[in-house]
């Protein structure tokens, strides 16, 4: 992994370099809004992170804690901070391309995680979309067979191949929800 790469919380003066990042990282389909994003960021501030190689942004993760099935939909744009939350939902994870295959995405992951406010819920969540979801396995995260009315509802939504899965926090990393 290169020894220049250091992440830092997202502040809203960040998002245009995340738009840049999702419009090389996503096919169309996928690509959200600037108010979208903003949203999501405002719900959660403290769970979003960038990375940097020599000051460049080059990847970012966004997630928010949820209750129960009550997702924010690819590119909403208005999103509801929960109250109380029993998951974290990893709305996004993305490398620019050109920095793929460094450690970067499982960087992000590793420090979200162990994050004060990502640990307090018991489980991570996500929906995962462009045939990622062998990604995620590495990462401890399993497809769920049963999934919420709501949430398949919402997959449908996500095109063809996405699935929701699920990896449970550790006792390490668990607190009170
Ligand atoms: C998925 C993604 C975030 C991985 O980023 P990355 O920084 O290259 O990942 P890392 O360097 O940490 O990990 C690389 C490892 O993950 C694997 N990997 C990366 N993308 C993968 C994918 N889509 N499916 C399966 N495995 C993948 C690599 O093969 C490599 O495996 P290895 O360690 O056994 O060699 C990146 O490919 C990306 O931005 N994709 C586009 C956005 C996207 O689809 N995000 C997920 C949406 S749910």
């Amino acid at each position: 992994m290169d020894s220049n790469i250091t992440l830092k919380a997202i502040d809203s003066y960040d998002l245009s370099h995340i738009l840049r990042i999702q419009s090389f990282a996503y096919e169309p389909y996928y690509h959200e809004t600037f108010q979208s994003f903003y949203a999501k960021y405002m719900a959660s501030p403290s769970t979003c992170l960038l990375a940097q190689i020599d000051g460049q942004a080059v990847g970012y993760i966004v997630s928010l804690p949820v209750c129960g099935d009550h997702l924010p939909g690819l590119n909403a744009d208005n999103v509801v901070p929960a109250q109380t939350a029993d998951a974290l939902y990893l709305h996004d994870l993305a490398i620019h391309p050109e920095f793929h295959q460094r450690g970067i995405a499982a960087l992000l992951l590793q420090t979200l995680l162990e994050l004060p406010d990502a640990g307090k819920c018991s489980r991570v969540i996500l929906i995962a979309v462009q045939n990622s979801s062998a990604f995620w396995k590495k990462h401890g995260f399993r497809v769920l067979s049963e999934v919420p009315p709501k949430i398949l509802r919402k997959l449908d939504t996500y095109g063809n191949g996405a699935v929701f899965m699920e990896r449970k926090l550790t006792p390490a990393l668990k607190n009170k929800c």
